[in-house]
This record gives structure tokens, C-alpha cells and sequence, in this order.
């Protein structure tokens, strides 16, 4: 079942891929779009911020300590049938005991930024109403340990762990009273912890979580909303995010920074040339119609309105302001490559290719690779946006990382697929585009949605069994880029 779905097809069957497409042949333009070159030695910009990334409920575990309230994902784990392997995240890495020693991980990795989610129903067990008292003590405790060890705490607010009844009374993201709650909680969150979070992203992936869990039935909460519905959804959750901002911005430390950490629609010119850079550039704004560009620019594009027609969220010009509120940086999760587009003379000037299917992918069968991709997007963004700071908020691969006979773990190919990445991520820097840091997915094997525990992103091994952490081959190759600054090419 699982692997019918895939992230590639998301925006087809969210209702975006046939936007204008047509079967006019590609651009045959054969100059170079940008100067030759260019790149450097390998090195990032000073002051790169180097870190690693996990979420809330793929490892704390714990989940009915100290007050927490239920999540749509304990409820959709629970539920036979939707996770691969049959396991939940009850457990997971316990994390929530033992994060003194993953702390620990990052350290030793040299790495200077950690991001990780807060979990909503720790917070509010109930999604509105009483704070739980000891819902951020935990957070404090991490916070503390961080700051401890000269780590930056970079805080999610919402890495798909709705409060269950949020769900239940008012169907989660179908009602704007969740995009109001949201924005309570990250006030109160952003009032108690803005003194050592600095940097808060809102939402973590809206493309994935909106559409797999609300339009596919992949994800929590497993419904298969229609069109119009899950447009509406996707509104809910934009205006989210622009509430949440402003209540950051109101009940937070001055100089608090905010911004989205989106699985941006990533488009790439097929060929780098001019018309088809062009053609990129306006896929690139076209596919993210629905969420980035709303946030960025302000309103829906036509393309996205006429296509969406009937279907069309319903929204007032009041709330497409609150939606774009000024934010600070842009988190982009980059993996696979999704569209390779060219040029085209019909509208909306872009043709997306199909992959044929020998298309190369890592372990994870959706997870192509298109190294080149980090370099693309950032570029792409910064063009089409007023964007000056770009986090790049994940990038990593699931490898099948056996433990050798030798007791290490051998991940070359992770290897292969970072070097490759960094590669043109340091190249988009050494032209100028503003990415200012990196966060690595993972920093340990954890609890992977859909797949449970049968996919590993870390770069530290975990034994689901003791629990113990062991480093992979890859975490000295990460260690050896950061004490660098520069991918060893
Ligand atoms: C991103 C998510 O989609 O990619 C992470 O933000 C997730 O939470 C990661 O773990 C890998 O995705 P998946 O679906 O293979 O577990």
C-alpha cells in the first residue's frame, strides 16, 4: 500500500501539476544562464550554522508523562494497518530521558544549531483551554543543556502532532478555530521560552501533512477530504502560521525570528538554460501557489484560483494579510527532485517532464536523487521571493545502514548523497544565495511516520531494542564538513 503514495505525486494529486501544463516540445535555447566558474573552494560563507534536525514525536517516547495530552498521531499509529512495520512511537528513542546524551551526539559532532519540535499536546493537552503546568519542563531542561554546550535551539512549533481533540471537536485543520488555537499556543511558547529560543519555525511541511493526511488518508488524521476541503485546509493552515507569527511577534523577546519550514514544491531547470531557468522560476511560484507564495507574496496567484475554480479556498483580504506577515527566514526541507520543467510558448511558460524509470533513488524509493537540487531551490526561492536568510531546514537519506561484522556502520552511500548535496548547496552560497545554515535530517534513526522504524535517516544508529546510539561512518563525515566549513570535493 505504502509504496503507491509518494511524495512526487503530490502535486499532481493536490491539484497543481496539470496547472497549464502542455505537450508543446522543450526549449532547444542552448546558452548558459549564469556565468561559469563561479564556485569556490568548498568552503561556506563564515558563520554557516551548522546542525541537525528531529521532531517531537519521532523520538521523545514518553507520551503519557507528566500531562501530555493525546495527538493525532498516537491515535493514527495505534491504528492497524497504517505503519508499516506495525510499531508506534510510545517508545521511540525516548528521547524525553535521555536527551542529555543526544545532546551529547550533537556536540560530539561539533555541530552548532539543533532543531527539534515542541510537542502541542504537552503543551495543551487539550489543544486550547489550561496550559499544563509542567508541559514545557522538559523543553526548559533540553534548552538548558543546549545552551550549556554552545548549541542554538532552533524550535518548531508544529511538526504534525495535533492535539487529538482538536481533531475530534472541530475536525484539526478544517477549522480556522485551530488556526487560532495554534497561534494562542505560540504565544504562550513563545513568551516562555523566547528568552533562549531565538529562531522559531511555525509549520513543518504543509505540502506533506495537508495533503497526505487530510487529502490521501496517508498520514494523520487518514482522511480523504475533497478538493475544496482540503484547499481549505491548506488556508487554515497558512493562516496559522501567519497568527502564530504575529502572536510570536506580540508575546515574544524583541528580535525573535520566525519563518516556515516548507517541503517547498522543488523545481529544476532540466537543462540550464535561460528560458528554461525562466520556466523554473515560474514553476517554482506556480507549485507553491497554495502555501509559500501565499506567505510570501500575499495572495493567490490567478493560475492557482482558476485552476482551483469552484474548488478555491474561501478567504478574505483581511486574512491573506495576516497570512503575510513579515517573517525572517524561510526553512526549505530538501530531498528529492520533483519537477524538471523547460520552457514552454503556452501558459502558464513552463512543461514539467516526466522521470523515466530508471531514474536513480536512495533507499527510500521516493527519495531521487538530484543533487543539484540544493542548489536550484535556494536559488529559485531567492529569485522569486524577497528572501535574505534561507535555512536549508532538512536534507538527509534513509540507508539500509547494517551493523558490519567490525561493529561500525558503513553508510557510503549517505555519504554519497551528502557530499553530493553539499557540493551544490556550497555552490549556490559561493554565488550568493543567502543560505545561511543547514540542518541535517537526522541526527539519530527514529520513529519514520509511515514506515515506523524500518527507514533510518541518522547519523547515529539507534538500536530499537537497548536504545543505545552508535555513531555511522557518515557522523565523521558530517564532523569533518563542520569542523571545515567546506564539503571535502
Ligand atoms: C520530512 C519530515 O518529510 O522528511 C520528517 O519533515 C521526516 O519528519 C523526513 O522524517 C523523512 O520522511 P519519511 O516520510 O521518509 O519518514
Amino acid at each position: 500500500m505504502l509504496g503507491r503514495f509518494s511524495r512526487r505525486h503530490f502535486a499532481k494529486l493536490a491539484g497543481f501539476s496539470a496547472l497549464g501544463l502542455t505537450t508543446s516540445a522543450a526549449s532547444q535555447d542552448s546558452q548558459p544562464s549564469h556565468a561559469a566558474g563561479q564556485q569556490a573552494s568548498g568552503h561556506f560563507p563564515d558563520g554557516f550554522v551548522w546542525g541537525t534536525a528531529t521532531s517531537a514525536y519521532q523520538v521523545e517516547g514518553a507520551v503519557n508523562e507528566d500531562g501530555r495530552g493525546r495527538s493525532i498521531w498516537d491515535t493514527f499509529s495505534h491504528t492497524p494497518g497504517k505503519i508499516a512495520d506495525h510499531s508506534n512511537a510510545d517508545r521511540a528513542n525516548d528521547h524525553y530521558h535521555r536527551y542529555k546524551e543526544d545532546v551529547g551526539l550533537i556536540k560530539q559532532l561539533g555541530a552548532k544549531a539543533y532543531r527539534f519540535s515542541i510537542a502541542w499536546p504537552r503543551v495543551f493537552p487539550e489543544g486550547t483551554g489550561p496550559a499544563n503546568p509542567k508541559g514545557l519542563d522538559f523543553y526548559d531542561r533540553l534548552l538548558d543543556e543546549l545552551l550549556a554546550d554552545g548549541i542554538e535551539p532552533f524550535a518548531t512549533l508544529y511538526h504534525w502532532d495535533l492535539p487529538q481533540s482538536l481533531q475530534d471537536k472541530q475536525g484539526g485543520w478544517q477549522s480556522s478555530d485551530t488556526s487560532k488555537a495554534f497561534a494562542d499556543y505560540a504565544g504562550y511558547v513563545a513568551k516562555r521560552l523566547s528568552d533562549r529560543v531565538r529562531s522559531i519555525f511555525t509549520v513543518n511541511e504543509t505540502g506533506r501533512f495537508v495533503n497526505f493526511g487530510y487529502g490521501w488518508g496517508i498520514d494523520a488524521p487518514g482522511l480523504k477530504l475533497p478538493t475544496a476541503a482540503l484547499n481549505q485546509v491548506r488556508h487554515n493552515v497558512a493562516l496559522g502560521h501567519g497568527l502564530a507569527v504575529q502572536a510570536i511577534r506580540a508575546e515574544g523577546r524583541a528580535g525573535t525570528r520566525i519563518g516556515p519550514a516548507e517541503n517547498i514544491a522543488a523545481c529544476l531547470p532540466a537543462v540550464d538554460t535561460p528560458g528554461n531557468v525562466r520556466a523554473a522560476e515560474i514553476a517554482t511560484r506556480e507549485l507553491n501557489a497554495g502555501f509559500l507564495n501565499v506567505i510570501l507574496e500575499g495572495q493567490y496567484t490567478p493560475g492557482f484560483l482558476d485552476y482551483a475554480g469552484k474548488d478555491a479556498p474561501k478567504f478574505t483580504a483581511a486574512e491573506l494579510k495576516i497570512i503575510s506577515s513579515p517573517i525572517d527566514f524561510v526553512g526549505l526541507n530538501i530531498y528529492a527532485p520533483q519537477f524538471y520543467v523547460v520552457a514552454s510558448d503556452h501558459a502558464p511558460g513552463f512543461e514539467v517532464l516526466p522521470f523515466p524509470a530508471s531514474f536513480p533513488h536512495m533507499n527510500s524509493d521516493w527519495l531521487r536523487i538530484g543533487p543539484e537540487t540544493a542548489y536550484w531551490v535556494p536559488r529559485l526561492a531567492a529569485k522569486v521571493w524577497p528572501i535574505n536568510t534561507i535555512y536549508i531546514s532538512e536534507n538527509g537519506t534513509s540507508a539500509d545502514d547494517k551493523v558490519a561484522s567490525d561493529g561500525n556502520i558503513y553508510d557510503l552511500d549517505r555519504i554519497m548523497y551528502l557530499r553530493n548535496y553539499l557540493t551544490q548547496l556550497q555552490r549556490a552560497t559561493s554565488e550568493g544565495v543567502p543560505v545561511r545554515g543547514y540542518f541535517l535530517w537526522s541526527l539519530m534513526d527514529n520513529f519514520e511516520w509511515i514506515y515506523g522504524f524500518e527507514k533510518r535517516f541518522g547519523l547515529y544508529r539507534v538500536d530499537f531494542d537497548t536504545l543505545s546510539r552508535t555513531p555511522k561512518l557518515s557522523a565523521s563525515f558530517y564532523r569533518n564538513v563542520i569542523a571545515n566549513n567546506a564539503v571535502d570535493i
